[in-house]
């Protein structure tokens, strides 16, 4: 059956394919004008000094914790309440990974635990800004002032949100961004990074070609100008198509969270009268509302999940717990118990459908369905 209510639809269209025209009429297919624009955009929108277009988040991360020198020996401090490249990319830096759990009203890193994960190996904190909702980022900088750590933000769900006034990149040392296919700016993969510190940003750019000091950009000016390998890089960087993708989006993106914090505020409303858990949004923060998350018990979450597929309606699970995935229990042996928040999370989260093409009445459909399911399964195991 098809669905009633797809989980995710892209609003890419006709501005967009113009652009890819325009783009295909021209030089770069690399990163060239239309990267430089996005990233001009993209710093001034969060107010911060630079940014640099990269192929992915996951690239942003890696590289961001390169450019910091981050490796062996070294130790990382971040969630188990995250998509896996938080931790995979600590991993494939060489440093060790260190999980600090959730809190359990609002599902982001508890703050309150970090200090005691803290030893004087550890390098980096990376606070990941859950479903678009940003963690305490003045807090985290006292602590990470107090013992000398870089902050990396993991942004992937937020560029638009704000909290006391600060926005994604002005306090951590870099903001790490994902244009993945359903994120609330999507060119089907995508990234960046911003930040106020260029020197870092500046290495982020060599590393995101190999550690080359000129990119095709500025190798073909007027003379050709021979390029150098400056250190050991990789390869990483946005290109122009992408760009193309973006740059149509961003008269768009504050109109578009705006309709998805309605559609939020209206599954709120009816699952507050349903008595159905969720995630706060925490006073004085604007959130980025990129996904929202029902809580239900944890004994019936697949079959609420299968009963909601059912009624056709597009489903996800955002996340269960990194640490009790089969590589992680495996190879690292973490295993339950260790982090009970992310593991209540984790076992009981179901996340539905929210973006901002959905109507009033597929907003109805869905809580009706999430109302249906979850009496029929309390009426069968009851
Ligand atoms: C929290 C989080 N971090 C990092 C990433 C990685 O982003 P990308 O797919 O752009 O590498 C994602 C992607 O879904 C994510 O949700």
């Amino acid at each position: 059956m098809a669905n009633k209510v797809e989980f995710y639809r892209h609003l890419l269209g006709e501005e967009e394919a113009e652009e890819v025209a325009q783009t295909l009429d021209g030089v770069f297919l690399t990163a060239g004008p239309r990267t430089k624009q996005f990233e001009d955009w993209l710093a001034s929108y969060l107010g911060v000094n630079g940014a640099v277009g990269l192929f992915s988040c996951t690239t942003a991360l890696f590289l961001a914790m390169k450019a910091m020198d981050i490796g062996e020996g070294d130790e990382v401090i971040t969630t188990p309440m995250t998509f896996i490249a938080t931790s995979n990319t600590v991993l494939h830096t060489g440093a060790k990974l260190v999980f600090v759990d959730c809190e359990r009203n609002t599902a982001n890193i508890d703050l309150d635990q970090v200090e005691a994960a803290i030893t004087p190996r550890t390098k980096a904190i990376i606070p990941v800004h859950l479903y678009g909702h940003m963690v305490d980022m003045r807090k985290l900088k006292a602590i990470a002032d107090k013992h000398n750590l870089k902050i990396i933000e993991d942004c992937a769900h937020c560029i638009e949100g704000e909290r006391d006034g600060i926005k994604p990149g002005q306090l951590g040392d870099v903001a790490c961004f994902s244009f993945y296919a359903t994120k609330n700016m999507a060119s089907g993969e995508g990234g960046a990074v911003a930040g106020n510190d260029m020197g870092l940003l500046n290495r982020i750019r060599s590393l995101r070609t190999h550690g080359m000091n000129k990119e095709a950009a500025n190798r073909y000016t007027d003379t050709y100008q021979h390029w150098d390998m400056l250190e050991l890089g990789f390869k990483g960087n946005m290109f122009d198509i992408q760009a193309a993708l973006l740059l149509p989006q961003i008269k768009h993106l504050e109109t578009r969270r705006d309709r998805r914090e309605e559609i939020c505020k209206r599954y709120e409303e009816a699952f507050d009268a349903l008595d159905v858990d969720y995630p706060v949004v925490e006073p004085g923060t604007k959130s980025a509302r990129h996904l929202f998350t029902i809580w239900v018990n944890p004994a019936k979450r697949d079959e609420v999940l299968t009963g909601l597929q059912k009624r056709g309606i597009g489903v996800a699970v955002n996340y269960r717990a990194v640490h009790l995935l089969t590589y992680y229990r495996e190879k690292l042996g973490y295993t339950r118990g260790q982090y009970p928040n992310a593991e209540f999370v984790g076992d009981s989260t179901i996340t539905l459908p929210l973006y901002p093409g959905m109507t009033d009445e597929q907003v109805v459909t869905v809580v009706d369905a999430v109302r249906e399911t979850l009496e029929a399964v309390q009426t069968v195991t009851a």
